[in-house]
């Protein structure tokens, strides 16, 4: 069964464009979210949540369902080991950042050209609202470099190994995952070890003993590991962990340490997920900037 699909081109890009899995993000946590929240906790009737729950199923495009099937079917313990051997030596390519930039502005999906941003432009409008928020030059180049890691892309990773929101692999699925039912075609689901809570770790481990779903996450993470702030690290390696951030899941595999760092991952999930805007930054005006940003933290070639 695996074997067929993963031989099947057709099979690998149910979305039209990764955006449409960023669309269904965005509306999954519709930007009023965060405030709705407070007044709950704030108000007399702290049991409404119920009936304001979203039904994100309801509300999911066919194509978007069939990217997660794919994603929770085929991302078992044993293929993000293969992943991580096959990119985590990192010698794919010596590239510079913005070279970086452009080189996965090449994706050519069937997004329209249009209406639709193109992935520069997705790194700098999160660049610019971080910049605008007055942020440290380390979390405005944090994210305007968040994204490179879809270059996965372009070496020929179909999209459910690129993008989606991560989880652990080697311990139960938590409930919070979007689409749970879809790991019932996961070969993990037959492993008795990989079903408890704990699974393969400890207690309270640290999300670095954790093996999360393959995805440009951890790929960016170790390209920029010996640049960036700590800070940083833990926005890139896991601003796609929403089980964790925004659901509040799989805490006891987390540190300390982790949870007083996830405080910038959620500081940075809103200029990811809400900057978006019909208004196209003007790249070469920006560039100048940039650059200069870019050479205060990176050498002018790294390895991929
Ligand atoms: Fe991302
Ligand atoms: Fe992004």
């Amino acid at each position: 069964m695996a074997e067929n699909i993963l031989h099947d081109p057709a099979a690998q890009t149910p979305l039209k464009s990764l955006d449409e899995w960023e669309d269904f993000l965005k509306r999954r946590y519709p930007e009023t979210a965060g405030r709705e929240e407070a007044e709950r906790l704030t108000a007399a009737n702290p049991h409404k949540k119920k009936e304001e729950f979203r039904n994100y199923r309801a509300e999911a495009r066919p194509t978007v369902k069939e990217f997660y099937r794919l994603n929770h079917t085929y991302q078992t313990r044993d293929f993000v080991k293969q992943k991580k051997r096959e990119y985590l030596g990192l010698n794919h390519r010596r590239m510079g950042v913005w070279e970086a930039m452009e080189y996965l502005n090449q994706l050519v999906d069937d997004s329209d050209p249009d209406t639709d941003l193109s992935q520069i432009e997705h790194l700098l409008q999160t660049a610019e609202a971080c910049r605008r928020d007055g942020r440290p030059r380390w979390f405005i180049l944090t994210g305007l470099v968040h994204d490179l890691g879809k270059i996965l892309c372009l070496w020929g990773e179909p999209q459910w190994a690129v993008v989606g929101d991560t989880f652990p692999v080697g311990c139960a699925w938590s409930d919070k995952i979007v689409f749970p039912e879809f790991f019932r075609d996961n070969p993990d689901s037959q492993v008795p070890e990989y079903q408890t809570r704990l699974g393969v770790y400890e207690e309270g481990c640290g999300l670095d003993q954790v093996d999360l779903s393959w995805g440009h996450d951890e790929y960016i993470y170790h390209v920029a590991k010996d640049y960036l702030p700590e800070e940083g690290l833990y926005m890139l390696r896991y601003h796609s962990f929403y089980p964790a951030h925004r659901e509040g899941a799989y805490e006891y595999l987390m540190n300390e340490h982790d949870k007083e760092m996830f405080y910038w991952v959620r500081e940075f999930n809103p200029y990811d997920l809400y900057s978006k805007s019909a208004e196209r930054p003007n790249t070469k005006e920006l560039r100048p900037y940039y650059e200069d940003l870019i050479a205060e933290y990176f050498p002018p070639q790294i390895t991929w």
